[in-house]
């Protein structure tokens, strides 16, 4: 089994190169993305018994989400074809890392957001990398469709996971997740919005297998959000909601990669409720100390879900992962617990609000 690896990360591409498209030296723009924690789970026994569950933390990429990993590609990918503007729209963490990836690289970024349905972490993000941020009065859907139609007539790069390097690049967290384990585990859940990540899981841990670098794998397990849920119900659905604005995408762009990973790999493709959402990511950063953004706690959700229908058994290997860090959106976070105790400055006021 491989260790954590140790000294120098220099991101997914110089580490991943053989499994990666071709891309010369000189044009790689990376901010070491990659290298995340798979974080062994000590206090859900309660939950989940004799399971063994861990958390694939990619909130601890460097823009704090696991979107850097497949913007090094497409953004080197530009760099390389001398492309001087990259273009997304997005539900906030593919604006900030698409915005922070071209700040490296000295192009410009444009980013389409839904107006008042992004995190107020990824909106700081996407503006201090200097991106120009359009907040438009409609959703995610309706941001991708208009960036199609840019894109098709001027010289901006499309940097969501339409873009083929994006999914390449994502892909490495399935090698990474192999070789901390020595082996595929028996479920890797994850949350489902625009459909990329399960689609990029699936490759990675079918080409690892291929190498034979391991010999199972993994069922996959998507989970959308009740309200956002267009692969549950097998239609788009025109005005998703959650609380989980990461993943309030109506109509998937990798639908149909992320059914076919469905089926082929045995797994599911369910939804959690916004309630369930916030239980699992509270319950994460209370009892495991890990704070991920909401629709992140998605996979958990969907895994105490999974436990409690009797799909999981003792002895299976569980992973979770953790898209996106907490920090990403402190409103969530400060909204769903109580209010911080306001107390005088004063020793023994505040010792009884200690309950010493
Ligand atoms: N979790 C987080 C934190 C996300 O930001 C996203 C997608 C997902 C899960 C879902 O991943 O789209 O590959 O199925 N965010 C995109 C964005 C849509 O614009 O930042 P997916």
């Amino acid at each position: 089994m491989q260790l954590t690896k140790k000294g120098l990360w220099a991101g997914i591409i110089h580490e991943y190169r053989e499994f990666l498209p071709e891309i010369g030296t000189d044009a790689i723009t990376t901010l070491h993305e990659g290298n995340t924690p798979l974080i062994e789970t000590s206090n859900l026994r309660d939950i989940f018994g004799a399971i063994r569950l861990l958390l694939k933390y990619e909130g601890l990429n460097p823009t704090g989400s696991f979107k850097d990993r497949g913007m090094t590609l497409a953004v080197s990918k530009a760099r390389e074809e001398g492309v001087k503007a990259v273009i997304c729209a997005s539900t906030g963490n593919t604006s900030a890392s698409a915005a922070a990836y071209a700040a490296k690289a000295g192009m410009k970024a444009y980013v389409l957001v839904p107006e008042g349905a992004i995190a107020l972490g990824k909106l700081s993000q996407a503006i201090m990398h200097g991106a120009l941020v359009l907040q438009i009065k409609g959703g995610f859907d309706d941001a991708l469709n208009i960036v199609k139609e840019i894109t098709k007539n001027y010289p901006v790069k499309m940097v969501n996971s339409i873009n083929p390097f994006r999914i390449e690049g994502q892909k490495t967290a399935a090698f990474e997740v192999c070789e901390h384990l020595g082996h595929a585990p028996t479920y890797h859940f994850l949350p489902v919005g625009n459909a990329g990540n399960i689609t990029a899981y699936w490759r990675g841990y079918n080409e690892y297998r291929k190498k034979g670098a391991i010999s199972n794998l993994p069922k996959m397990m998507g989970f959308q959000a009740e309200g956002a849920a267009p692969i549950v119900a097998g239609h788009p659905i025109e005005h998703p909601e959650t609380i989980a604005t990461a993943i309030k995408i109506g109509n998937p762009a990798s639908w149909t990669n992320a059914t076919s990973a469905r089926d082929a790999s045995g797994g599911v493709i369910e939804a959690v409720s916004d309630a369930d959402i916030i239980e699992a990511y509270k319950l994460l950063a209370s009892r495991e100390g890990v704070f991920c953004e909401p629709a992140s706690a998605a996979s958990l959700a969907g895994a105490i879900k999974m436990k409690k229908d009797g799909v999981l058994n003792d002895g299976d290997t569980v992973v979770c992962t953790l898209t996106g860090h907490g920090l990403k959106d402190p409103n969530t976070a400060i909204n769903s617990c109580p209010k911080p105790t306001k107390v005088a400055a004063d020793l023994k006021k505040i010792l009884k609000a200690m309950g010493l």
